[in-house]
């Protein structure tokens, strides 16, 4: 036995209990003491780890040294964003890429899934430097990295190579942004290369879906309808799908039946949409989110995600789960007790089914990971957006702080 975590509250467990860790794993309860380490968690509830399910480390912080996007727009963004990318250096961005993780881990998240950008601009260097950010962080958090076509496969002159070469040099997910083609039946082909290579590499898929505030965007059904074909069920996630919110309601609920068909899992980044979409509307202004307590109602998976941190979408961002969270109740009236669990099963339950997790949770024999928030219950830690008092990695005890947020009420 290594380390001992005295009466640990587990979110959703419903009682304080002792939790066993040997060799960075949980374990059942010993017969007797053998001289472990031990520390109190006093009562305070404990997540095994935020996961962050959707996050672009490549582009994070990027803003420190860009020009400022004057029209807040999404195709302002994209615009500064090319011209950063061609003066990309590998190290640069692991080392933007690193400050993002450590911040990250200090918050209590432990596992990433991060997209990089695969084009004919940056070329397989935003993956050379996550993927270099990642084995810097290696013993402390666990990384996905989605090859992200951001600029389209069939409209970016040699993107298709580049994804497939992408997928060799280690990437784990294949990712897309189908509604980036010029007419819809790209859309579709750029769908179905993303199959032929998730097919070839036995790999997840997880794109960025109808981006965008026109309704007319079609490409999540044109997404489930390949999951399908594919067999791919419980195999894709769709990030972003802002379309879905303004599409009617019969055509909603045939698209989201759909998704529930396909197993698809659904993440919507709320900080991000909410500052992008909609902004050029009349009043009243869209939200820009997805549907998400449909989506809910209807039994389908779906977490949140940071999306950007300081880029040229979105000038925020601490990859903070309570921060996301609050702005993820809002966004999507979250108010409600079972709302407010809801929002922190996103970030942790969802998001680990998200990134297909098999060893995350309290369960002996899942990676030892945990979190000490300094709150007594969900809506405590949104609420007060509680320190993290403890952050513990595959066993290790990373980040111990013992700030107390005594703001309620005191004299
Ligand atoms: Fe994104």
């Amino acid at each position: 036995m290594d380390l001992i975590v005295k009466n640990a509250n587990p979110w959703r467990d419903g009682e304080v209990r002792d939790l066993y860790i040997a060799d960075g794993r949980f374990v059942e309860p010993p017969d007797g003491g053998d001289g472990a380490e031990v520390i109190d968690a006093a009562g305070r509830l404990c997540v095994a780890g935020f996961v962050e399910p959707h996050i672009h480390l490549d582009k994070a912080l990027i803003n420190e040294d860009v020009r400022p996007n004057v029209s807040g727009t999404l195709d302002e963004a994209i615009e500064i964003i090319w011209e950063r990318k061609r003066a990309y250096d590998t190290e640069e961005i692991a080392a933007r890429a690193g400050r993002v993780i450590r911040s990250a881990l200090a918050n209590g998240v432990t596992r990433i899934r991060s997209h990089v950008d695969v084009d004919n601009i940056g070329a397989l260097r935003p993956l050379e430097g996550v993927a270099e950010a990642r084995r810097r962080h290696a013993d402390v958090m666990d990384i996905q990295i989605v090859a992200f076509p951001q600029e389209g496969i069939l409209r970016n002159k040699g993107a298709e190579e580049l994804m497939w070469q992408a997928m060799e040099a280690g990437a784990d997910v294949v990712g897309g942004m189908p509604f980036n083609e010029k007419r819809p039946e790209d859309s579709a082909r750029h769908i179905r290369i993303a199959f032929e290579i998730a097919r070839k590499f036995d790999a997840d898929i997880d794109m960025h879906v109808d981006e965008t505030d026109d309704a007319g965007a079609r490409t999540l059904e044109m997404l489930a309808e390949q999951t399908l074909e594919n067999g791919w069920q419980g195999r894709v996630t769709a990030g972003h799908t802002c379309a879905l919110a303004g599409y009617d309601e019969d055509y909603a609920n045939a698209v989201i039946a759909l998704v529930r068909q396909a197993g698809i899992h659904m993440i919507t980044n709320p900080a991000t949409n909410l500052m992008l979409q909609g902004r050029l509307d009349a009043q009243p202004k869209r939200r820009g989110i997805t549907r998400v307590k449909e989506l809910l109602a209807e039994g389908i998976n779906v977490s949140f995600g940071q999306d950007c941190v300081e880029d040229t979408f979105y000038p925020f961002g601490r990859v903070d789960p309570l921060e996301v969270g609050l702005i993820a109740a809002h966004a999507a009236h979250m108010s409600l007790p079972g709302e407010i669990e809801e929002l922190f099963d996103m970030q942790t339950n969802a998001a680990a089914r998200v990134m297909r997790l098999d060893d995350y949770g309290f369960a002996p024999g899942c990676a030892a990971d945990l979190v000490i928030l300094d709150a007594a219950n969900a809506a405590e830690a949104l609420t007060k957006q509680a320190a993290r008092n403890v952050v513990i990695k595959n066993g290790q005890i990373i980040v111990t702080n013992e700030t107390k947020q005594d703001w309620r009420w005191t004299p």
